[in-house]
């Protein structure tokens, strides 16, 4: 994994790094730490009281740099600070698919070593799709910085600034999260104009800065592996546990969420799918389906017109394998991630591949993206898909 590292030094310092093989340094004539990141730390170090800083920028510009930058010399003078990873593609804090709150007992050169507090879990690598739960995680992970009591919040974000979702989603988290400071990280003069005049007009206290040069860029294959590593960190002691659904609250899925479905249902279902039904789950709204293989769409919604349900999920073990899952306390606090093993319909258990205690376990997200053991990804889906 590639990673580079600003260094600032006055012109009589001697530094000692050590590297591994393919490493080096290069030295840059132009500041790698721009003034105007100085001026913009003059000016929050004195905030207190969960002053709460979002960063906005488009893919490699510095955000995170940035936001490293920012914690590590809020820390040096003494502060408590709180930092929201609203990353969730390219997650530094927390595994990938969650919205992290971290906090420095140290200072850090990377993003990554900021110490784990709580974290969201959204489902997937990106926002798209899930607006609100990026929204809902980053209010969340902001609240709970504040009730913890840090000086500052500094918050880092996706890249995606751009095309309608991306003007949505920034300007919902500024109405929804109500930030003290946006910071405006650009490469170009108004790179981001269009979002500086979204929120404006609402009021908010925005700086501007300058992206730093030499950024290196990574590739969507680059993203991939980074998030692989992060994967395999999150698995490597995992073990199988056995969750009963009926023990545990359920978000994000209709699985485990229904019953025994009525006389009546199992009736329409014998006359469509004949005498031996497969696993059904019945709810108010809903009807799941655990097949063999996928019903026909002709199916389906015969059985949506004849049950009055607005939803008939139909999924197959297949689907269901290798599902990324999350699991927090009954406080809604993260404990950690888990992969789908299988299911037993007989005794409605999963068998989920984690490190999580399973003691703690109150609750259970289902995601949308699919994991190995070995912590490769395996594919995207919609959300609510099981
Ligand atoms: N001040 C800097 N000078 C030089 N390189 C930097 C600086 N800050 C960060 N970098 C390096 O540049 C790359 C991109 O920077 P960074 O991760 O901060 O950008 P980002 O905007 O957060 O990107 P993303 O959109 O992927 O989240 C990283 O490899 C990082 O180590
Ligand atoms: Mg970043």
């Amino acid at each position: 994994m590639h990673r580079a590292a600003p260094v600032l030094t006055n012109k009589n310092t001697t530094i000692d790094i050590r590297f591994g093989e393919e490493s080096f340094i290069a030295e840059s004539e132009r500041r790698l730490i721009p003034e105007d990141w100085e001026e913009l730390y003059d000016y929050i170090k004195d905030k207190r009281n969960g002053y709460t800083v979002m960063a906005i920028g488009n893919v490699d510009t510095g955000k995170t740099g940035l936001i490293t930058y920012l914690a590590n010399k809020l820390f040096s003078d003494g502060k408590k600070v709180g930092i929201v990873d609203a990353d969730t593609g390219q997650s530094d804090i927390g595994p990938p698919a969650t919205i992290g709150l971290g906090t420095l007992e140290k200072p850090i050169i990377h993003l990554s070593e900021a110490k784990l507090v709580d974290a969201f879990f959204v489902g997937n690598v990106t926002p798209a799709g899930v607006l609100d739960r990026s929204i809902t995680g980053t209010y969340r992970m902001v609240k709970e910085g504040k009730q913890r009591g840090y000086d500052v919040i500094l918050i880092d974000t996706t890249g995606w600034v751009s095309d309608r979702w991306g003007r949505e989603l920034k300007t919902m988290k500024y109405m929804t999260i109500e930030p003290d400071l946006v910071i405006f990280i650009e490469k170009y003069e108004d790179e981001l104009l269009h979002l500086k005049r979204a929120i404006t007009g609402l009021g908010a206290s925005i700086f501007e800065v300058s992206s730093p040069p030499r950024l290196r860029i990574r590739s969507r294959e680059e993203r991939r592996n980074i998030r692989f590593n992060l994967f395999q960190r999150e698995f490597q002691e995992a073990k199988e546990i056995s969750i009963p659904l009926d023990s545990v609250g359920i978000n994000y899925g209709f699985l485990g969420t229904g019953r025994e479905p009525s006389k009546e249902t199992k009736e329409v279902l014998m006359n469509i799918l004949g005498p031996n039904l497969p696993y059904v789950e019945e709810s108010e709204d809903a009807l799941l389906l655990l097949t063999e293989t996928k019903l026909s769409s002709t199916v389906i919604n015969s059985l949506k017109l004849l049950l009055g349900k607005r939803e008939i999920i139909n999924v197959t073990k297949g689907d269901i394998r290798h599902l990324l899952v999350c699991f927090t306390d009954k406080e809604g606090h993260y404990l950690g991630l888990g992969i789908i093993i299988d299911f037993d319909q007989a005794s409605r258990k999963l068998l989920v591949f984690t490190n999580t205690k399973e003691d703690l376990i109150s609750n259970m997200q289902f995601g949308h993206i699919k994991v190995n053991l070995n912590g490769v990804e395996e594919g995207k889906f919609s959300p609510w898909m099981v």
